[in-house]
């Protein structure tokens, strides 16, 4: 089919003008034009190492270098890819505020992460207005489709099927929020126009983007899963085409062309019509329907994103701002720093009178996290459809009586945690920005497991996610990530899945001085979690926040995972206080941007996952 597309194609690394044509592409003339520019990109590249060696410029001059921490007076944008940071840095430098800057980066991860995040997924995003002192939570979570009902999904529906149906196909795709959410945070609250700031995912896509150790890592991984089902390479042809390369390694030197720019632009001229409605809105529903999914373009029609009001509360002087449902984030968050003051308050400790990451420190925070996850298997679901106790499960007395429990010698049976015990009772990707003026946004977006659904809309390249298994589709039994869920979460018509992602600020004296947050399934909230402590309670950087080794329980099943570092140091005393410890590879991937008390802002992207932050100072 012919539909509009871009007219100009860029080069990323130079800003050069390839071509132009006044015709619009189509997705298949796109890799036409894209594979001669590879070519022209291996001569390009050889020709500006040259330059940049002997007259020393570096390339992209406001991005900072992995793991450093490099100060600006203007904004920061710390995402899990540096183009991502650096697209959100350019829309402030243009003058966009730190909406606009989120949009940006958003829309660019979804161009250069795809396996994790983009415009067929979901996501929250919290915002702090420092002007009108005002917290606002964006949930563009998506929903499960009107066909959607639970008879569809469970042992029953998948018998016959290689993985369970809320996994892949077509009906483990909600209806994607993304664009939806991003064209309304750019409306509502944006200054530029979402053309401007749809830009640098344009030039993305036209460009190309380097291949990083992610992509080859999560190309080797997705190719083993299709290896392995040789019906799933029939199935998910285009998934291999547009998204793996043909399934050839990707090489260093490689670049990634994103089949996404046709829609993005239609998306830049004409707002979330021009995904939700028409030709795109027809395709996704056809390419589900193929697919065996029930999603309709009525369902597209129909998404509005829901403007929800932060959880709060305060913690050492300042005020956290976090997602509430169906985030279980937020909650679980504020259960885990609300237990352990609590704890400190009762022990007449310190949490830094224990040391960073020692047995004492991850046992404490353990317990915190126990009776947090096993609140969250019980009670949480979407507030819209369910009742969720969340002022109960937040109140002081609640928080007491969980810290009550602590014991240092030893962790307790897993029947001790969580339930109200007083009497009467896997691609995701997370940014952060913070700007000179005091205003923040922490955001989290979600194709759920690495490349969601695996079904690719066939004129438009859109990846689309496997969200539908967030929820509890197989009442009794874990998701992908091991969760434990109740019929709070079960499947719906409408209703939104049970998400982790946990974005969430901290404002001290009326400014944002932290944005944190993470991807990594219910692994989010144990990282989001010590990426803050690591800031608020160690002091550290967000560089060295996020780098720092972490450790993960959630309650079920029964497992503390530590890093490698972390085994080695304390490994041996937790097994001794009754921890079932396991190694685990890299918990999560985390990002922050951190206000200093001089104003500088820093950030930190998870070496975990090949990010980097960007940012640019004020002219003097
Ligand atoms: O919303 C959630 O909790 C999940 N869909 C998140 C999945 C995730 O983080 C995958 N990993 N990187």
């Amino acid at each position: 089919m012919a539909e509009k597309s871009w007219d100009v194609v860029v080069c990323g690394d130079c800003g050069r003008r390839v071509s132009r044509s006044s015709q619009f592409l189509t997705v298949s003339e796109i890799l036409r034009v894209r594979k001669s520019m590879r070519l022209l990109h291996r001569i390009l590249r050889i020709v500006c190492l040259q330059c940049c060696f002997w007259i020393g410029v570096p390339l992209f001059v406001a991005a900072a270098s992995g793991g450093e921490s490099v100060k600006f007076t203007g904004g920061v944008v710390a995402a899990d890819h540096p183009a991502a940071s650096a697209a959100g840095a350019r829309i402030l430098r243009e003058g966009g505020n730190v909406v606009d800057a989120a949009v940006a980066t958003s829309f660019a991860l979804s161009v250069v992460r795809p396996a994790s995040c983009g415009i067929g997924g979901g996501g929250f995003m919290v915002i702090w207005d420092a002007d009108r002192r005002e917290a606002r939570a964006l949930d563009y979570r998506e929903r499960a489709p009107a066909l959607a009902t639970a008879d569809r999904y469970g042992d029953a529906a998948d018998a016959g099927f290689p993985e369970p149906r809320s996994v892949r196909g077509g009906l483990a795709s909600g209806i994607p929020g993304t664009v939806a959410g991003l064209c309304y945070a750019s409306k509502m609250w944006g200054r530029l126009p979402l053309r401007q700031v749809l830009q640098p995912a344009i030039e993305l896509c036209e460009s190309g983007v380097l291949i990083d150790a992610h992509d080859r890592e999560v190309q080797s991984g997705t190719l083993a899963k299709l290896q392995k089902r040789p019906e799933y390479r029939r199935h998910y042809a285009l998934l291999l085409k547009l998204y793996l390369n043909d399934g050839k390694p990707w090489q260093q030197g490689d670049r990634f062309y994103s089949p996404q720019g046709p829609v993005l632009k239609r998306v830049a001229e004409s707002g979330a019509a021009g995904f939700y409605e028409g030709p795109v809105a027809a395709a996704i529903a056809a390419a589900v329907a193929e697919a065996g999914g029930v999603l309709t373009a009525d369902d597209l029609q129909g998404y509005q994103p829901t403007v929800r009001t932060p959880l709060q509360a305060e913690f050492r002087s300042a005020t956290v701002f976090t997602m509430p449902p169906p985030s279980s984030g937020g909650i679980a968050l504020l259960q885990t720093l609300q237990s352990l003051e609590c704890w400190e308050r009762r022990s007449g400790s310190t949490l830094q009178s224990l040391q960073h990451n020692s047995a004492d420190y991850v046992h404490v925070v353990t317990e915190a996290f126990k009776h947090a996850f096993a609140d969250r298997a019980e009670f949480l679901g979407d507030a819209d459809y369910v009742s969720v106790p969340v002022r109960r499960l937040l109140s002081s007395d609640y928080a007491e009586q969980r810290a009550a429990t602590f014991r240092m010698d030893r962790t307790l049976e897993a029947a001790s945690y969580g339930r109200f015990f007083l009497k009467d009772d896997a691609g995701t990707s997370h940014f952060s920005v913070l700007d000179a003026a005091g205003n923040g946004v922490a955001c989290t977006e979600t194709i759920n497991l690495t490349f969601g659904s695996f079904v690719v809309v066939p004129e438009w390249g859109i990846l689309l996610n496997n969200e539908m298994d967030d929820f509890s589709a197989n009442p009794g039994k874990p998701n992908a990530f091991g969760l434990l869920q109740s019929a709070a979460n079960a499947v719906q018509p409408g209703k939104r899945p049970l998400s982790s992602m946990t974005p969430t600020l901290l404002v001290r004296d009326g400014r944002a001085v932290r944005a944190v947050g993470a991807s990594g399934g219910p692994r989010i909230i144990s990282a989001t979690v010590q990426n803050l402590l690591n800031q608020e309670l160690w002091g550290m950087t967000p560089a060295a926040a996020v780098a720092a080794a972490r450790f993960h329980h959630q309650w079920a099943p029964n497992e503390l995972l530590l890093e490698a570092d972390l085994k080695n140091r304390a490994g041996k005393e937790l097994e001794g206080r009754g921890h079932q410890v396991q190694q685990s590879g890299g918990l999560a991937a985390t990002q922050g941007a951190a206000r200093n008390t001089d104003g500088m802002l820093q950030g930190g992207s998870d070496p975990r996952k090949s990010g980097q932050p960007a940012g640019f100072d004020l002219e003097k």
